[in-house]
């Protein structure tokens, strides 16, 4: 017997406040992604083509409310990622509510490559790189042009990176992915919330990832709501 279910739409709901809605983000680690109706995380190797500029927006609102946005350094190297940019108002709420005006970028890296003369580096506060000691050790440079933080030998440990950047103040964490990133903080059961964007679009393909679960059983979070616009859906779901 299937049970009774809740209608979202069609339904006659009053327009609402959206960036109020995401104010409260989690101590821990809020993600915040775009899927394609088909499963994909991009079209030919960029996000924008299944985003619109609602999603982007609600990104931004997203952001104004974090410490730090982290970020694989796949992502960093597909999107040309460069320093968070927020309007005046959103900095000066933030000041006054004790965090820096704009949150800090902190990239996750293994191997240590990334473009060290593209704007994430170049312009405004330098960005945090969160790598190995092994990493650290082969390209000094790093530690020129970064925060560094060492998080293990010779795999990043993101248990012991989130644990630096609480140390750093940084308690509200933002995880704008990509999916390797996603799928390793998810391994670690270290994703506290994901606002996840299911976009309207086929992308035309679907990653299928053959790599076993290291959850002993599917990890449930709590779905907070449910927004629609354009036909794109806006899920919240909490732990
Ligand atoms: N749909 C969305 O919301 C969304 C969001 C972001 C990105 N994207 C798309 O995703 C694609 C990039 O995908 P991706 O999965 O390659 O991105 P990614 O997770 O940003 O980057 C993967 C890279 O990040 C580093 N990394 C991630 N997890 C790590 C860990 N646990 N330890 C050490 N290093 C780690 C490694 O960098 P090194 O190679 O430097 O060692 C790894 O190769 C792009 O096409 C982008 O447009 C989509």
């Amino acid at each position: 017997v299937i049970p009774p279910m809740s209608r979202l739409l069609p339904g006659a709901s009053e327009p609402i406040d959206v960036g109020n809605l995401y104010n409260d983000p989690p101590i821990g680690i809020r993600a915040n992604m775009v899927i394609s109706l088909d499963g994909a995380a991009a079209f030919n190797g960029r996000v924008r083509p299944i985003s619109d500029a609602t999603d982007l927006q609600l990104l931004l609102a997203i952001r104004s409310y974090a410490d730090v946005v982290l970020i694989g350094a796949g992502t960093v190297r597909a999107e040309r990622y460069g320093p968070v940019r927020l309007d005046a108002a959103a900095q000066d709420r933030r000041l006054a509510a004790g965090q820096s005006a704009i949150p800090p970028v902190a990239v996750v890296t293994l191997r240590g490559n990334l473009d060290l003369s593209s704007a994430l580096f170049t312009s405004g506060q330098p960005p945090i790189v969160v790598t190995t000691a092994h990493t650290a050790t082969v390209n000094p440079e790093l530690a020129r042009a970064s925060d560094l933080i060492i998080a293990g030998e010779h795999r990043v440990d993101l248990v012991e990176a989130k644990r630096q950047l609480a140390h750093r103040g940084m308690h509200r964490v933002l995880c704008e992915g990509g999916p390797v990133l996603l799928d390793n903080l998810i391994h670690e059961d270290l994703v506290d919330e994901l606002c996840l964007t299911v976009s309207p679009r086929f992308a035309g393909y679907q990653p299928v990832s053959g790599v076993p679960s290291q959850l002993a059983v599917p990890r449930q979070l709590e779905l907070r709501h449910v927004l629609h616009h354009d036909g794109f859906l806006y899920l919240r779901y909490t732990r």
